[in-house]
């Protein structure tokens, strides 16, 4: 068979090598690298056969934990021939030592083996989804999630989490929206280096360490049409703006891996990018982690049609720096003679044997290999699903319950409420609470929402409980028993939403309405009169327009962990008073897609009295709910910001916005205050509002305290006609609020050179 150079138009990668070059800061990672680790690699290294080169790049998964298409687990004789250097989906302290000690004392070697796996929001406490958890706006919280998640998964034998996963994305259809930080770089930016921290600890030679994986590289949440995938086919700017940055605070924030994506951007498949990963994350950002292949990534180069053949698709994954190879055991099946006949340059291969020696090194597993093991699992039994775990994931979800609508302050509900129905398919769905990247979650450990209830009344309510429908069915015979449920009730609580099956990888839906009859449900029990709260277990924004002004009070819970039950509970009886925000905009419909805050002004911004300017027949052009949209039980009062200097000097580009915020209701609450900035004339067009800090902030009634922002050249700076990064002269409008689309604002100015 022929073999020449990859089919990619050499002047598409010049081009796009040349314009990537251009951009992106030069801000370092911190330093792993020591001398000592490279004297301890290269020696090692010099040992090896090409084989057990080759061995050490692959990562075949264990049996019967496939999250992909079924494949081969990797043999214990392929670990003591040397031909395994990790293993996908393989955990608990007993199973790990064991096949640990075949690699260590049965190998010629006695290279380690690194056990991966995906601790997405927890291992066995499971905590809300990365989008519930997101919706916090709490670095410090979702950092200490990523830190219990770290605990439990490394008693369980597992060093390396493929998590965070940190794609931005704007298409609620796509069902990977659920595992992400929702739409916006800054905060999508912010919460990576926040679990990359918690995952990583403070040492990663500690027993707790594990190795995070900042994922998918890159561009995977622009899959054309919200199709899981497909294609993305973005500009160069897009791919700077929005996409990379969380990649670049993972890696500022020392991940010490980066999963590829799946999706091709603009022809050129991620598993075969080099450019993207030779070029700009290794010699542009310098980083010197570990690269892995998502799930056969290497072997799909032949259905992307890059690649004729197995022995071809190595060549192009292994050239582009992809270092591992997750399931397709192409590395170490097909490319041995590829190496032996300089098909691949032996430098080439030695790269990425260092970066999983390194990984290995890195975690101490040389001088310990046996970190986690206890063989008895005793070490995994005390460190699990602690009493401590389970109030950390509690609190979380508390603070990750976004308040979308409570009119007439029908929430919180009163605990000596006499009879409350407690309606819909999700009211005691066990399964719900876990979502769908929960693998070593179990559903008995979950509490539900119906159980969380039942633990905060008592016995003092009497609670009618009707379904009402299915999740997603179209029989309509159980309204009638939910509406006279409620007729009974003196309060109804209805729990609808999603299946945990519909979001997540290759969940995606074309419809973003409550699946089934759940509507026509929640509208028959509202028609009651009765005082009634919806809360949405959901893994994506549902076009809920429909349930405006009808029901009076909607909770969006998204899928909140195993604590879930009592955290929703604390909330509805007003134990906890909300404060997460919107992540993600929630559209009127998904006809609006991609609608999202951070938009464009366009040369016709879209004005009701004028018809030829940017907007709808059908719907409004503004969402349902905005992206930082969330209430509470009080109520806060923004004073407008005060800017530190009416004028900034191009070379002193440092303002303090500053904005007093007041409680204005009755009762104590957090409160997220959103900055937003806006570049108002430049030489590219900017987004109305680009979001530039956030902070949480308790205030008692009748409490006022001053917030302040430091806005540097990272927050003002753009990408320029050569995609440099500049601040341009002109006036800039900062904008403070509890949401994206309520905001006090004020002006300044930069001054030209
Ligand atoms: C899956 C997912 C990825 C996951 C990997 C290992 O296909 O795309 O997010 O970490 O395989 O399970």
């Amino acid at each position: 068979m022929k073999h020449h150079n990859p089919r990619i138009p050499h002047a598409l990668l010049a081009g796009l090598v040349a314009t990537l070059l251009a951009g992106t800061a030069t801000a370092r990672p911190p330093v792993y690298a020591t001398t000592a680790e490279k004297a301890f690699v290269d020696a090692l290294l010099a040992k090896m056969t090409v084989d057990e080169k080759l061995g050490q790049l692959n990562q075949p998964p264990g049996v019967g934990n496939n999250t992909g298409p079924a494949a081969m687990a990797g043999s214990e004789d392929q670990i003591r021939r040397g031909e395994i250097g990790s293993y996908l989906g393989t955990q608990g302290a007993v199973l790990t030592c064991r096949l640990q000690r075949i690699a260590v004392e049965q190998s010629r070697l006695g290279i380690p083996l690194l056990f991966g796996y995906d601790v997405i929001h927890g291992h066995r406490t499971v905590f809300p989804v990365p989008l519930g958890e997101s919706a916090s706006f709490d670095p410090a919280e979702v950092q200490h999630a990523a830190r219990v998640a770290a605990i439990e998964a490394s008693a369980h034998g597992i060093h390396w989490t493929y998590a965070p996963m940190v794609d931005i994305s704007r298409d609620p259809r796509w069902g990977r929206v659920v595992e992400g930080a929702g739409e916006d770089p800054y905060l999508g930016s912010v919460l990576a280096a926040a679990r990359v921290r918690g995952f990583q600890g403070e040492d990663l030679r500690a027993p707790d360490a594990v190795l995070a994986t900042a994922k998918h590289f890159v561009a995977y949440g622009a899959a054309e049409a919200g199709r899981d995938y497909n294609v993305a086919d973005i500009s160069e700017r897009t791919l700077h703006e929005l996409y990379l940055p969380p990649f670049k605070a993972a890696v500022d924030a020392g991940a010490q891996s980066i999963m590829a994506a799946f999706n091709e951007i603009a022809g050129v498949p991620m598993h075969a990018h080099q450019p993207l990963i030779e070029d700009l994350l290794r010699k542009q950002w310098g980083w010197d982690g570990l690269l892995v292949s998502d799930y056969t990534g290497v072997m799909e180069l032949m259905p992307h049609g890059v690649a004729a053949d197995r022995e071809q698709a190595g060549i192009l994954g292994l050239r582009a720096g992809v270092d591992v190879d997750m399931v397709s055991q192409i590395y170490v099946k097909d490319l041995p003679a590829a190496v032996k006949a300089g098909r691949i340059p032996m430098a080439q291969l030695d790269a990425s044997v260092r970066r999983v020696l390194n990984a290995k090194y890195r975690l101490g597993l040389f001088d310990d290999p046996y970190r986690s093991c206890t063989d008895d699992g005793a070490r995994e039994r005390a460190l699990t699903l602690t009493p401590q775990h389970r109030a950390d994931a509690r609190r979380m979800a508390q603070k990750s319950l976004v308040l979308l609508e409570n009119d007439d302050q029908v929430l919180p509900l009163s605990k000596s409420v006499r009879t409350l129905a407690v309606i819909g398919p999700l009211a005691d769905h066990r399964r719900a609470m876990l979502g769908n990247w929960a693998m070593a979650g179990r559903e008995e450990d979950a509490v539900t929402p119906l159980e969380g209830l039942k633990a905060a009344l008592g016995d003092r309510t009497r609670l009618v409980v009707a379904k009402g429908t299915d999740i997603d069915s179209q029989d309509t015979r159980g309204i009638a028993d939910a509406v006279a449920a409620a007729k009974q009730a003196d309060a109804v609580v209805m729990f609808l939403g999603e299946h945990p099956d519909m979001s997540a990888e290759a969940n995606n839906r074309t419809s973003l309405d409550l699946p089934g009859v759940q509507e026509q449900l929640a509208l028959a029990v509202a028609d009651t009169g009765k005082p009634v709260v919806v809360v949405l277990l959901n893994g994506r924004p549902l076009s809920i327009g429909g349930l405006k002004g009808k029901v009076p009070a909607i909770l969006e819970a998204w899928f909140p962990g195993i604590e879930g039950g009592h955290a929703i509970a604390d909330v509805l009886f007003g134990d906890v008073n909300p404060s997460a925000k919107l992540p993600i905009t929630f559209p009127h419909n998904v006809g609006q897609v991609p609608i999202y805050y951070a938009h464009k002004n366009t040369g016709r911004p879209p004005r009701t009295e004028e018809k030829y300017t940017s907007k709808y027949l059908d719907v409004p052009w503004t969402p349902l709910y905005a992206f930082g949209h969330g209430l509470s039980y009080t109520t806060f009062r923004y004073d407008v910001p005060v800017v530190s200097s009416a004028t900034l000097k191009p070379d002193a580009l440092e303002q303090q916005v500053s904005v007093r915020v007041t409680n204005t209701g009755k009762r104590a609450g957090d409160e997220v205050v959103q900055l937003y900035v806006r570049d108002d004339v430049a030489s590219i067009t900017r987004p109305v509002k680009q979001l530039r800090g956030f902070q949480r902030v308790s205030l008692q009634p009748g409490e006022a305290k001053t917030v302040t922002f430091t806005l540097g050249f990272d927050d003002l700076a753009m990408y320029d006609a050569r995609m440099q990064q500049v601040v341009e002269p002109g006036t800039f409008t900062v904008f403070v609020g509890g949401s994206s689309d309520r905001t006090q604002q004020a002006t300044f100015t930069v001054g030209a050179r």
